[in-house]
């Protein structure tokens, strides 16, 4: 299932950083200053932004989307970046669990949507180690999030 990504070398080399510290999440606590390597709340913004756009044009995975109210969607993926990252937010939106419950959301879709974020932070020339380090802040929400 992963053949399609890990043809592409530094998505391979992203998603298995993602796969290790998903099995050690506890590795990364404490690094606060990865809001500010992401460029703050304007970076945030600009790798979300970037990162909706490509999941529009992704027909992997786009049907997931098809009734989101795409403003609540980015303000709450803003916020959850920005408090996972160590910025000045907390995260109002509901959770991972609750949100993606019952949309039958498999390990593909999860790559999908992972892939976007790494092509959407790649297009803003953000650092590899920085991307890595935010894709390890996310490794442990896919329990919440993939169903099968
Ligand atoms: C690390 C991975 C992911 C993160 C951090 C994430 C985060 C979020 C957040 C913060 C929201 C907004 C919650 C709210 O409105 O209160 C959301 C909504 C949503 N997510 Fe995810 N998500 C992830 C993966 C996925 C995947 C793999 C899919 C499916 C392909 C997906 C589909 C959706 C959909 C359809 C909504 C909108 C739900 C609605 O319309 O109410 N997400 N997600």
């Amino acid at each position: 299932m992963f053949h399609r990504i890990y043809r592409r070398p530094p998505l391979r080399a992203a998603l298995l950083v993602l796969v290790l510290l998903g099995a050690a999440p506890g590795t990364v606590l404490g690094d606060d200053d990865l809001y500010q390597d992401l460029g703050g709340q304007k970076g945030v913004s600009a790798v979300v932004e970037a990162f909706l756009f490509r999941l529009a044009d992704d027909a992997r995975i786009s049907h997931h989307f098809a009734e989101t109210n795409v403003v609540r969607f980015r303000d709450k993926l803003v916020e959850l970046l920005c408090e996972l990252t160590g910025g000045p937010c907390s995260y109002s939106g509901d959770s991972m669990k609750l949100t993606h419950g019952g949309m039958g959301i498999d390990h593909a879709d999860f790559n999908a949507v992972v892939e976007n974020l790494i092509e959407a932070m790649s297009g803003l020339g953000i650092a590899t180690g920085v991307q890595n380090r935010l894709l390890a802040r996310l490794a442990p929400l896919h329990a919440d999030i993939i169903e099968r």
